[in-house]
């Protein structure tokens, strides 16, 4: 059997080798292609932990297929519904430069695809490789339907790392690895990519968890298990063995490429007795950094190196919460994968990882430290516009009739979340369909600066009764000039609760130029303009601040928001308009023909 594997995963080596090769001779400055996929949404019987239940899937998979490209490529993906929920897809860190019809958030840039219908999304990858994701934008979905995306760059343009001898994509929550050549439409670059995908896993249907969380006032059940691949690993009723297992050669260097498809947790990984090298964060090099852990918040990816060196066996690779929020009911149970040495004794144990306490906060900070861009960042010095935005939960005054029920939060009142104290509620509508068409009434231009009153925002927030942390309903957006340089303060609150909120931002990627605990303080504050990692996401650090740096130089309209689901659904959220600038360049163009109608 081992020999089996070897003779196997030589063949594969080989198989690649011969590819790079005529890579090599053959790889001219190709032009840009176009990728086609065919995603059909189905719901699926799935079968975990001793009970099976039907989830939504992308044409069956779960974690769904990978979309290949190559830097610049057209990506075309006919999305078909055929299931009876609303479904829209989002294409998670792709910076979608004048093309914001396909970015995918429902009630933001589209109405969702109702059952049945088709919405074909069109866009390129332009100056963009690396690990992203894609995700449904609509519910709670997104906790099965989700996939990788793997942006190569061009031919002939190396790698600022020796290449790996086989590549790993992990999706934390949901693993799905070992994909091989056989699904991939890159044959010049698809041997052995390493996908590790951590997601959470609930028994019950996600949408019904939803409705019924925001239904009782108070705080959503946690997950029942975190996984890797989709496989949970072996620390859970009847998992045994649904584990996702990595085949490795002692002696060979691995490329895993990260992802958190999770819902509501933060993650720590970690590989028994390896050290990781992250060289890539959110779709973006960075200066090799060698570390035991990362953290990855939901929607954040990494690329990290792995080598093979320790002694043939059995080692884990583990998925732990970074329980952040105090107050916070994580799943404890970690999920597992194993990192296995072809030639270790297949019923072998394996070793367990070391991580550090699952709230160390400076373990976390730690490993952001590390985050340096590769080269040295053209970060602008001069603000033309300067938003403080304080994010947080919130409490609202319970008003039903059966507040058994409905206001299950503390002090009986019903949680929300909000940024500066305005809790985002979608409209009915698209908004870039009401921007674009001038139609009235379902969203405002008044989303402020700042909040309304600055104190110490962390430990001098009210907690006491619901209506000193209420905050306001609005569907609130904050138009910006074309080319407008923005800086964003991203400041957590003590209200509720203080926690790592990872915000994400829609149409761009930002530098992350300073981050620190407490209050925000602009004399004090550090800031590293020389290398800053450029990103899509932010874990804004529990009760502390980001500082983040971005042009609005791509037109439409973005959402910007925690990617905690349960926040998201709270409210935590806010939309920027970037007007046009001047001719078709900075323009948005029309809409497509088949935009779903709401
Ligand atoms: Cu990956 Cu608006 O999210």
């Amino acid at each position: 059997m081992v020999n089996l594997v070897t003779l196997l995963v030589l063949w594969f080596s080989v198989i690649c080798t011969i590819y790079n090769v005529k890579l090599m001779v053959h790889g001219s400055a190709r032009s840009e292609s176009t990728r086609f996929y065919d995603f059909k949404v189905q719901t699926k019987r799935v079968a975990k932990l001793c009970n099976s239940k039907d989830i939504v899937t992308v044409n069956g998979m779960f974690p769904g297929p990978v979309v290949y490209a190559q830097e610049d490529d057209r990506i075309i993906v006919k999305v078909t519904n055929e299931t009876p929920f609303n479904v829209t897809i989002h294409w998670h860190g792709i910076r979608q430069r004048r093309s914001c019809w396909y970015d995918g958030p429902s009630y933001i840039t589209q109405c969702p695809i109702q059952a049945g219908q088709s919405f074909t999304y069109n866009f390129t990858v332009e100056n963009q490789k690396g690990t992203f994701f894609w995700h449904a934008h609509v519910s709670w979905l997104r906790g099965t339907v989700h996939g990788a995306m793997v942006v190569y760059p061009k031919n002939m343009v190396p790698l600022p790392f020796k290449i790996p001898y086989q590549e790993q994509i992990i999706i934390l929550g949901n693993l799905q690895g070992g994909s091989l050549c056989l699904n991939s439409v890159l044959h010049v670059v698809c041997c052995e990519l390493i996908r590790i995908i951590a997601g959470e896993y609930w028994l019950q249907d996600l949408q019904q968890i939803e409705h019924s969380t925001l239904v009782s006032g108070g705080a959503p059940p946690k997950a029942d298990a975190y996984t890797i691949n989709s496989h949970p690993g072996p620390n859970y009723n009847c998992s045994i063995n649904d584990v996702y297992q990595l085949n490795v050669i002692q002696g060979k260097t691995y490329l895993l490429r990260l992802i958190n498809a999770g819902l509501n947790t933060e993650n720590f990984f970690a590989i028994a007795n390896h050290n990781v090298t992250i060289v890539e964060a959110d779709g973006e090099y960075t200066k090799p950094f060698a570390t035991d852990m990362v953290m990855l918040g939901p929607g954040q990816t990494l690329n990290v190196l792995v080598s093979a060196d320790q002694p043939v066996g059995k080692y884990s690779m583990v998925v732990a919460p970074y329980k952040s929020g105090r107050i916070v009911k994580y799943q404890n149970v970690s999920a597992i994968a194993y990192f296995n040495y072809i030639g270790a004794a297949s019923d072998s144990s394996y070793l367990p990882a070391k991580l550090p306490k699952l709230d160390d906060k400076l373990a976390v900070k730690r490993f952001m430290d590390g985050l340096r861009s590769l080269n040295l960042a053209n970060v602008f010095k001069e603000i033309d516009k300067n938003i403080f935005i304080t994010i947080g939960l919130n409490v609202q005054k319970c008003h039903s009739k059966t507040p058994k029920q409905n206001c299950q939060a503390m002090n009986n009142g019903v949680l929300t979340a909000s940024m500066n104290n305005i809790s985002f509620v979608h409209p009915s509508i698209s908004i870039l369909e009401a921007y674009y068409k001038k139609i009235n009434g379902s969203y405002t231009e008044d989303f402020p600066d700042a909040p309304s009153k600055f104190y110490d925002f962390v430990n001098g927030a009210p907690n006491n009764i619901p209506y000193d942390t209420e905050s306001l309903n609005g569907t609130r957006t904050k138009v910006l000039e074309y080319g407008t340089k923005v800086q964003l303060i991203l400041q957590n609150t003590g209200t509720v609760n203080i926690e790592n909120h990872p915000i994400h931002i829609h149409g761009y990627s930002f530098y992350v130029v300073g981050y620190g605990t407490g209050n925000y303080d602009p004399l004090a504050a550090q800031f590293n303009l020389v290398d800053p990692p450029y990103m899509n996401t932010i874990g804004v650090p529990v009760g502390g601040w980001a500082a983040v740096r971005f042009v609005a130089d791509n037109p439409g309209v973005w959402y910007m928001h925690c990617h905690i689901d349960i926040h998201q659904s709270w409210g935590l959220g806010m939309v920027f308009i970037v007007k046009n600038g001047k001719g078709d360049l900075e323009s948005l163009p029309h809409p497509p023909p088949d935009l779903p109608p709401c």
